[in-house]
């Protein structure tokens, strides 16, 4: 048997394994490279992202990684604890990840951890992506998708890319912008806020352009703010997100697109709260509000005072009532 000195370790070195296994399928099974690598090729992804992402494909049969890892000597504990093997009521034990195109998850110093599988059927009654569960080494609120691929990249440009989804992460990338993160199988966490913040202040948030990534981008925004960093949201048109988006317009016309439309959280609240209210008082009164809830949040007084005089300019109110109003809701909070 092949056992590593300790039961986390283990469980790294069957995670490991695993990616090693799916990347080979992917690569080298006959199955895997007319179903998998096709897919992911169809999609536009370059070999050159496809090996540096240890991207991967599970065959669609009940066992095929657990007879291979049995076959090599791995124990089934190890595959069980962290969930590449699922058992059911009949005790049967079988792979948790069958047919899909697999994305290895790293921790930031690039020990695999995780995975997530997407689905290649359409069918709308299969989850179009699986994901490991938690275990002793994933815990999916504290990982960012890709960070170890980005840490140095947003080092660099002092700023951290934040998208929905793994394909995001690998567009965004292959596009030559290589500081990008995603918050894969879980709603943006105030722990991968402060883990960005270990490598940047800045966070530009990158979302879909649909109602629920709308909705998770001021979400999003009022989280990092109160993390103290700073915050600028990009917009897409309508259906897109950033990696249909890429393949639509090209690598350059995409760089240009998240540089050029990069909103301040004030203008882009602004602007989607302004559009909603049309030009209903009251509910343009709302906006005010709201946007004042946000500057509320931010720990800084020198940034805060920033901020009510671009909001002030932005909705023609003077200085004087919103800093009334922000001294409301922070009386309010202590
Ligand atoms: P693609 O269709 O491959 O481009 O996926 P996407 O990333 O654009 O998917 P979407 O915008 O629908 O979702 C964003 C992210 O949410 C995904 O990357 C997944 O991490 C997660 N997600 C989406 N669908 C599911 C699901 O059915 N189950 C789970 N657990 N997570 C999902
Ligand atoms: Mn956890
Ligand atoms: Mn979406
Ligand atoms: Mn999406
Ligand atoms: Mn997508």
């Amino acid at each position: 048997h092949i056992a590593a000195n300790n039961a986390r370790e283990s469980l790294y070195v069957i995670s490991q394994y695993a990616a090693a296994f799916f990347a080979n399928e992917l690569w080298t099974g006959e199955q895997g490279r007319a179903i998998g690598l096709s897919y992911f090729k169809e999609r536009g992804f370059r070999e050159d992202i496809i090996r540096k992402f240890e991207l991967g494909y599970s065959p669609d049969q009940w066992d095929a990684l657990l007879l291979s890892a049995k076959a090599a000597g791995h124990q089934e504990e190890y595959l069980s604890k962290t969930g590449l093997t699922v058992h059911n009521d009949n005790g049967r034990i079988y792979d948790r990840f069958r047919g899909r195109v697999m994305f290895p998850i790293h921790n930031f110093t690039g020990r695999v951890i995780g995975f997530g599988g997407r689905t290649l059927k359409t069918d709308k009654n299969v989850p179009k992506y699986v994901n490991s569960p938690e275990s002793d080494i994933y815990h999916k609120s504290n990982v960012l998708y890709g960070l170890f691929q980005a840490k140095k990249a947003i080092r660099d440009a002092d700023n951290c890319y934040l998208v929905e989804g793994y394909a995001d992460v690998l567009s965004v990338h292959q596009a030559g912008v290589e500081n990008v993160v995603a918050s894969s199988g879980t709603s943006l966490t105030v722990e991968q806020i402060r883990l960005i913040g270990r490598f940047t202040q800045n966070v530009t948030i990158l979302y879909d352009g649909d109602a629920a990534g709308i909705k998770a981008s001021l979400r999003g925004l009022d989280m990092i703010l109160e993390e103290g960093l700073n915050v600028k949201v990009v917009n897409f048109p309508d259906g897109h997100d950033p990696d249909s988006y890429m393949h639509r317009v090209g690598a350059g016309a995409f760089k240009n697109y998240i540089e050029n439309n990069r909103k301040d959280f004030i203008l882009y609240k602004a602007d989607i709260l302004l559009k909603e209210a049309g030009k209903d008082p009251i509910k343009r009164a709302g906006i005010i509000r709201d946007i004042v809830e946000s500057i509320a949040k931010i720990p800084d007084d020198i940034k805060v005072s920033v901020f009510i005089r671009e909001c002030s300019h932005l909705l023609q109110v003077e200085e004087r009532m919103l800093l009334t109003e922000l001294n409301k809701m922070r009386s309010a909070k202590f």
